[in-house]
Order: structure tokens, then sequence, then C-alpha cells
């Protein structure tokens, strides 16, 4: 009775490379208020899209090990770029990790009119083909355009994300027109750090096109998934959340205020994530 009262209050753990992955707590928070959340952000070894597979693997069981010490129920690796490795991941004995892939995925199928779906990820998300093969094993007459967009996280993680930014606007413009020349009516933003500046994706994409975000199809498919695993907490109250990162602490909530629209300096500490095994 005690480990099940324990499991209902133990926070949800959230982990990316940096910043990225506010994009799914805010949209955890939003729909589940009275949750708890530990947050990891990476932060000295972002970004992650360009490292071999072997790193972010490394990387990965790192980051599930330092949340699995703070006692969290599940772990959301709320990262396009760890997700697409974690069907060969060891699986952690301690707790259901979930990824992106496959929330977002669905969705796009839903989604697209014309069959023709366009991911935006990092290099080696792109690289590992496993949003292709998530949306081909839902449908295999989609055909699917992946890009690897390696300019947009060192720029997203600086917190220059205006519309002014014309490095970022033609990074992004260079990216969506490549999309765009395939005819693809349904965009994933399959890195969790793109939903930061999903407006002008949207805007640079245009009305028509359908832009799916990682962030917020990755919180619903959580909830389900606590519901239905019965781990959903009981409480009523509101939830806290702590951070972490392994990198500045300042840069860190600087950033995260521009996109939470909240000071969180006071819950972010310092972490030695190379410590973890
Ligand atoms: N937000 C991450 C992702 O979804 C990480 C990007 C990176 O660190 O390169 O892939």
């Amino acid at each position: 009775m005690d480990l099940i009262e324990h499991n209902f209050c133990s926070p949800i753990g959230i982990f990316d490379s940096g910043v990225g992955g506010l994009s799914v707590l805010k949209a955890l928070k939003n729909i589940l208020k009275s949750e708890n959340y530990i947050y990891f952000g990476d932060t000295k070894r972002v970004p992650y899209g360009v490292k071999s597979k072997e790193t972010i693997l490394e990387y990965a069981k790192q980051d599930i090990n330092f949340l699995v010490s703070k006692k969290c129920k599940i772990v959301v690796a709320a990262c396009g770029t760890v997700s697409s490795y974690l069907n060969i991941l060891p699986k952690n004995s301690s707790v259901d990790v979930i990824g992106v892939i496959a929330p977002t995925c669905k969705v796009a199928v839903n989604s697209t009119k014309n069959k023709k779906i366009g991911v935006m990820c990092t290099e080696a998300a792109a690289k590992s083909g496993a949003y292709k093969s998530e949306i081909n094993k839902i449908d295999s007459s989609c055909q699917v355009f992946t890009i690897g967009c390696p300019k947009l996280v060192p720029i997203i993680e600086t917190g220059n994300i205006y519309e002014n930014n014309e490095k970022l606007i033609f990074a992004v413009k260079k990216y969506v027109d490549m999309l765009l020349s395939q005819n693809v009516d349904t965009i994933i933003l399959g890195c969790t750090h793109y939903p930061l500046i999903k407006d002008i994706i949207k805007k640079v994409s245009g009305k028509d096109i359908s832009i799916i975000d990682s962030g917020e199809e990755t919180a619903k498919f959580v909830k389900e998934y606590i519901q239905k695993t019965n781990l959903n907490t009981k409480n009523s109250k509101l939830g806290k959340c702590d951070f972490f990162v392994s990198g500045c602490e300042n840069q860190f909530s600087s950033n995260a205020k521009l996109f939470l629209k909240e000071d969180i300096s006071d819950f972010v500490k310092k972490v030695h994530i190379e410590d973890e095994k």
C-alpha cells in the first residue's frame, strides 16, 4: 500500500538536451496540473542531434538513471533525437520511458490529406529513419520527407527566437522550402526545440500546411498512459516542478522564461550528469 501511495505522488521525469523538452513540460502542465515534475536539461552537452548513435545512447542512459534516482514514476524522453534510438536502448528495469515519435506520427498520419508528410528534426534523428518507419508502420502509402535541421537548436538555445533574428528566419525558410518543394501538406516538428519557434515555422509554411507539435501530442499521450496504468496522482492541488541542468543555471532560467512565461530561477539546480552510471 505504501508503495502504491508513493507511486501516485512521485514525479513525472522529463529530459532533453536543453530547453526543447520544455515544449512537452508546458503542454503537460496544461493538461495534468496536479502532477509533480522533474525536468532535466543536459545543457552542458547540447546539442545531441549532431552526435553519434553511441554517444546519444550513453547520454540517454545517464539522463534516465538520474531521473530514476529522483524516484520518477515514468520518464518522458522529451527529445526527438533520443526517442529515435529508444528502440535500441536497453530497457530500464525501474521505469517506463515514453518517447515522442509514436504520438506525433499518429496525429500526422491522421492529418495529412495528400499522404505527403515532412519531418523537420535533427540530423541524428533523420539518420535513424525512426519517423519514416513509424509513419509507414501506421500507413505504408504515406510518403515521408525527412530533413535534418542542424542550424536551429544552437540558435534556439541562445534564446534569440524572435522574428527579427535574420539568421533564424533564413534557416527556417531554407528547411521549410525544401519540404514544400516536395508538396507536403503536413510538417512534423520532430525535434522538441522547434515548438519554441512554432509561430515562425507556421508563418513561413503558410496557412495550408498542418504543423504537428511533438510537445503537445506527447503530452496527450502521457496523460492517457498514466491514466491507463493508474499512475496518475490522486492529489487535486497544484503540482510543482523542479529543474536540473548540467550547464549554466542562469542561462537556462532566462531561456525557459521566454517560453514558459514564468520565473523558475529558484527551482533550478546544477547536476554532474557524467557521474550517473
Ligand atoms: N530537443 C531535442 C530533439 O528533439 C534535442 C536536439 C539537440 O540537442 O540536437 O531532438
